[in-house]
């Protein structure tokens, strides 16, 4: 019999991930399916135990339901009790196993593109669940610090107490006063929502060097002002759709123990924009 995984979240039709997994299974011939599950808020509970009795072979989670999801997993992988956050479950014989694949997504991009974090001095934008995986994986790539620039600023400075805990110097600052200070920075990175309504950029790039990397990790659309901006002052640009990828065909490999078809799969996300 077939093997059937998921996507679960609210809302859930402009979900890219089916079609993503898909293509992976029509690549490799196998015989699996991957459905988006539309499950609200506040209904997690009874969402788990439908997909318990189905005997699901593995879902991936996402807003608003990830950090919710640490109470439903009966275990946990490293990467999750670091963010506080599961993206990924594996059913083992009713066993749920949760693993959090953003960060590995989020570092993939600079690993193909053979880019380094070591030493650099990073700009983050946002201090919710995306920018904690994001602080976890540059403080593991040995980043020399970071300033953390969020609306809300208390929560830029939790965000910070936590990347000095793993040993990454760090600062937050309010969003509004980054002024024109981006040019001190070797990466900047957007971890906030902005974009997603075709906003303008929050900040401006004067200044900025060429070997300035910008990534957003807002990948609807494409081409966000931030982005946009960014090429305007000749920066290397990493898009959100390579994060996206990033974190997919690592569930992918997960799931199955084997290769993710990283091609197949870059090839159906793009068809999908
Ligand atoms: P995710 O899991 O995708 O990180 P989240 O935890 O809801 O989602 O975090 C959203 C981030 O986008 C937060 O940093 C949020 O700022 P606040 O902490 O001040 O809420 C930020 N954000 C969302 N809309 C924003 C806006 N219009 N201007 C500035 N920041 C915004």
């Amino acid at each position: 019999m077939g093997e059937t995984f998921a996507v679960i979240g609210d809302p859930i039709d402009h979900s890219l991930s089916p079609h993503i997994h898909s293509a992976a299974f029509r690549e490799l011939s196998l015989d699996c399916s991957y459905i988006g599950y539309r499950i609200p808020k506040g209904e997690l509970e009874e969402g788990i135990e439908g997909l318990k009795k189905i005997k699901i072979n593995g879902f991936n989670i996402t807003i608003p339901h990830k950090i919710e999801m640490m109470k439903y997993v009966d275990k946990i992988d490293e990467s999750c009790s670091l963010i506080g956050a599961v993206n990924t479950v594996v059913n083992e014989e009713g066993v749920f196993k949760g693993y959090n694949t953003d960060m590995d997504g989020f570092l993939e991009p600079f690993k193909k593109k053979n880019l380094k974090i070591k030493n650099c001095t990073i700009l983050l934008l946002g201090a919710g669940g995306a920018a904690r995986a994001i602080v976890a994986g540059v403080a593991k790539e040995e980043a020399k610090s970071i300033t953390i620039a969020n609306r809300t600023l208390g929560k830029a400075i939790e965000l910070s107490e936590f990347a000095k805990k793993i040993k990454l110097n760090s600062n937050a600052i309010q969003i509004d006063n980054i002024k024109d200070s981006a040019k001190n920075y070797d990466i900047i990175i957007n971890a906030t929502s902005i974009g997603l309504k075709n906003e303008p950029s929050p900040i401006t790039f004067d200044g900025i060097k060429d070997t300035t990397i910008v990534y957003d990790i807002v990948y609807k659309p494409m081409n966000t002002d931030f982005l946009k901006k960014a090429k305007e002052n000749n920066a290397i640009i990493i898009y959100g759709y390579e994060m996206l990828l990033g974190q997919a065909t690592r569930a992918f490999e997960i799931w199955h123990n084997m290769e993710a078809p990283y091609n197949a799969m870059k090839k159906a996300l793009l068809g999908g924009f």
